[in-house]
């Protein structure tokens, strides 16, 4: 009943609108995010504000697309690739609120995604760019993208990058985060090869897992205190596309963060023979002199990146590693955006 008021409200505010007014609906699409220095730890859990600052690249060609129609039924209800979704329906409901206030209609919320979802490839962060933009047009609530992204970060901390394109920094102040766009998709034309090595989803989210880290990792203080020289080196190599120092600094980090994994308790891994293996691969590909730089997300998938002269010896490299079973390919995106129904 409370949501309802929305609708007599906005219809109020524009008199005659009602019998002319389109339905309430909009589509946007973004794409995953992954960081190079990594966002590992809450500072607040209600809010979920991150603890540290992190950097990321946003991926082009992996995709979620969604549509939010306020269609003021009796509930809302979420859709992802064609089944209902009830798990994640509350995340959803929470961040439309954000977006169009808690007097808004009921929405129904259709997703498609083209790759697998939570499997360690930040299907959240694409999702919930993509729903804050969508509602943000539904609703005609007309927030800038800095609010959508904390909005959206408010839902999945690594969403936040995800309504940006290219290389972006998220500051995380006392109070909220504040996003930087470091360099635009076109500017500096990173590959990414991802190597798939399990389907399934993971046992243990992202978010529980932080948690985990922070109450029984005895790493935990060090590595919170140490991320901004992180993010210092990470910034100062993208300002100067120095691919090597990039490259360093993203695995240093990247292995900072399981290891705060590794030594909570009880242990988190997200490896299995096949990441290690991936890992071997790309040190191997260094050593032959070419460029390439892993790094691993709450998942076993490895994503190895590489500039364009190097991208097809590490796929075809990758491609041999064992246990590998498929890969993807991509370069660098743009940021969430609307698209036509
Ligand atoms: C390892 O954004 O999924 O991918 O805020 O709890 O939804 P929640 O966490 P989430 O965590 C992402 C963790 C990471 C590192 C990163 O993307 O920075």
């Amino acid at each position: 009943m409370v949501r309802a008021r929305f609708e007599q409200v906005s219809y109020n505010l524009a008199p005659g609108e009602t019998t002319t007014r389109q339905k309430m609906t909009a589509s946007a699409e973004a794409h995953p995010n992954i960081a190079l220095v990594k966002y590992w730890g809450k500072r607040d859990l209600a809010r979920n504000l991150p603890a540290v600052g992190s950097l990321s690249v946003t991926l082009a060609d992996l995709c979620t697309q969604m549509t939010v129609d306020f269609d003021a039924g009796d509930s809302d209800r979420l859709i992802i690739n064609g089944q209902e979704a009830p798990a994640m329906l509350s995340r959803v409901t929470r961040c439309l609120d954000l977006v169009a206030g808690v007097d808004r209609p009921c929405a129904t919320v259709e997703s498609q995604c083209n790759f697998p979802i939570g499997a360690g490839l930040a299907s959240s962060a694409s999702a919930f760019a993509a729903l804050t933009v969508a509602a943000n047009a539904a609703a005609e609530t007309g927030h800038e993208a800095l609010v959508l992204a904390k909005i959206a970060g408010a839902a999945s901390g690594s969403a936040a990058r995800s309504l940006y394109g290219g290389v972006v920094e998220l500051s995380a102040g006392d109070d909220e985060i504040d996003l930087t766009q470091l360099a635009e998709a076109d500017e500096w034309p990173l590959q990414v090869v991802v190597a798939i090595t399990a389907e399934e989803e993971k046992p243990l989210g992202s978010g529980a897992a932080m948690i985990r880290s922070a109450e029984t990792s005895p790493f935990y203080s060090s590595w919170i205190e140490r991320q901004d020289d992180d993010l210092a080196l990470a910034r100062d190599a993208v300002a100067v596309k120095d691919f090597v120092a990039l490259g360093e600094v993203a695995e240093h980090n990247c292995l900072k963060m399981h290891s705060v994994m590794w030594s909570s308790r009880p242990p988190i891994v997200y490896w299995n023979q096949a990441t290690l293996a991936c890992m071997e691969s790309v040190r191997l590909l260094r050593e032959n002199g070419h460029h390439a730089f892993f790094t691993i997300d709450a998942g076993p998938q490895v994503k190895v990146f590489s500039m364009p002269d190097a991208v097809d010896i590490v796929e075809e490299v990758l491609r041999k590693t064992p246990g590998v079973l498929r890969m993807l390919r991509t370069g660098v995106g743009d940021g969430a955006r609307l698209i036509p129904k």
